[in-house]
């Protein structure tokens, strides 16, 4: 889209919500200058800024302004499920690896999609293992797309041009296919699978051939590849693949493996992938879409526990999908009770990633077990001392 054309799809979006004028005009400046900082993207009939809201011209962004911003509900606005544990690949930093118990049912699945509605959640990240190994994932889409953006991260493994069609027709909005390397032998590598590059280029040429469905790559970034500058010609090959968005990620140390300080990432090297966000995404060629430029200091900061939460595929719930602590399962109690009860513990809005600034204490009060009990995750709460409000933050909750 030409920088024009792109102020003028930004313009029509705010205006099919003016009731968002009613906000301080200090936050819509904020929410304006943020905006300006992405290249509108056009998926079908969505309106993209990028994956992580719902599309602009969507019911789901209507109520995002209204329940979030206007009527300044407690409840989650985004939230992830877990749709299976199962998965053919092996990615040695995966934050599902620790986690074990009884699959929820299609049934309990589609039970808590609603409820996580019913209390704000605008944005819905389907996860698993490989969500596409559930039988019922069309069902459960097509129950969870109205009023609601559903997101889709996969390796793109058993997809078929017949799944994706009926994927769309269920209301998928957006689709982030995993692809850590643009060299074939590393991407498998780190995935430990011959044939998960194969697989995920083939899933996205298929999502891209039906069109309508917002098409992104979901790469995860060791701190190696940051720190040798190895992003931009990442960036190069995605342009060339013709996707809309590059969402990127450091790995976040939400496993054993990774709890070392020489992998997790310092604000040196988060400032870095955040300049390389604007400046890719003013030269608009690809949206650039890094998780740390949203959650940052300058931005929203972060938000685990608050406005986001996670259901695993086991029905327990955590602050986000990177936190292995368990706060309640919904088999028990209902995703309402739990929510309330875990969002006490946290604060919106904070400066630093939570689990990238508090690994360490999931360290501690691991024990052995890297998935902690609801007792453990309650003592490490007493330890966790939450930094300064966010730029967002700052506006919003003073
Ligand atoms: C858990 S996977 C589930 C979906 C599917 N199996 C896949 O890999 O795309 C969801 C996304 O989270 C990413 N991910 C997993 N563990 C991570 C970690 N520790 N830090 C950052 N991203 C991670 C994966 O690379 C993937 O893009
Ligand atoms: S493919 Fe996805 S779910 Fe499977 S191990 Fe890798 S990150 Fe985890």
């Amino acid at each position: 889209m030409s920088p024009l054309k792109n102020r003028i799809g930004l313009v029509k979006a705010i205006l099919s919500n003016p009731q968002i004028m009613k906000l301080s005009p200090s936050i819509n400046w904020f929410f304006t200058r943020y905006m300006m900082k992405f290249p509108v993207v056009v998926a079908g009939h969505h309106i993209v800024l990028h994956s992580h809201l719902p599309p602009l011209n969507s019911k789901a962004y209507t109520r995002f302004v209204n329940e979030h911003l206007l009527a300044r509900i407690d409840g989650p606005s985004h939230a992830q499920i877990g749709l299976t544990n199962a998965c053919p690949q092996n990615c040695e930093y995966c934050y599902n690896k620790n986690r074990i118990g009884r699959v929820m049912d299609k049934n309990t699945i589609k039970k808590v999609i609603q409820e996580l509605k019913e209390i704000g959640v605008v944005w819905l990240g389907f996860t698993g293992g490989e969500p596409l190994l559930n039988k019922d994932i069309v069902e459960i889409t097509e129950s969870a797309s109205e009023n609601c953006a559903v997101k889709l991260f996969t390796t793109g493994c058993t997809l078929t041009k017949n799944l994706a069609s009926d994927l769309k027709a269920a209301g998928l909005f957006s689709v982030c296919v995993s692809l850590d390397h643009w060299v074939e032998e590393k991407h498998d590598r780190r995935r430990r699978y011959t044939g998960a590059f194969k697989d995920a280029l083939k899933a996205i040429d298929t999502f891209m051939d039906i069109g309508s469905v917002h098409v992104g790559v979901s790469a995860v970034l060791s701190r190696d590849m940051i720190q040798n500058d190895q992003t931009e010609e990442f960036l190069q090959f995605l342009i060339g693949s013709g996707i809309h968005e590059a969402w990127l990620s450091e790995v976040k140390p939400s496993v054993e493996a990774f709890w070392d300080s020489n992998l997790v990432i310092t604000e040196e090297d988060r400032m870095k992938l955040t300049k390389l966000q604007d400046r890719y995404n003013k030269d608009g060629k690809i949206t650039v879409n890094y998780l740390g430029h949203f959650e940052g200091k300058e931005h929203f900061g972060c938000n685990a526990g608050c406005k986001m939460v996670y259901v695993d595929a086991f029905g327990e719930v955590s602050p986000c999908v990177f936190t292995p602590m368990a706060f309640g399962n919904v088999e028990d109690k209902s995703i309402r009770d739990i929510f309330m009860e875990m969002t006490a513990f946290f604060q919106p809005s904070r400066e630093n990633c939570f689990i990238n600034k508090n690994y360490r204490l999931l360290q501690k009060y691991s024990i052995g077990q890297t998935m902690l009990s609801k007792d453990n995750s309650l003592r490490m709460m007493e330890e966790v001392r939450f930094g300064p409000l966010s730029k967002f933050g700052q506006l919003y909750y003073r």
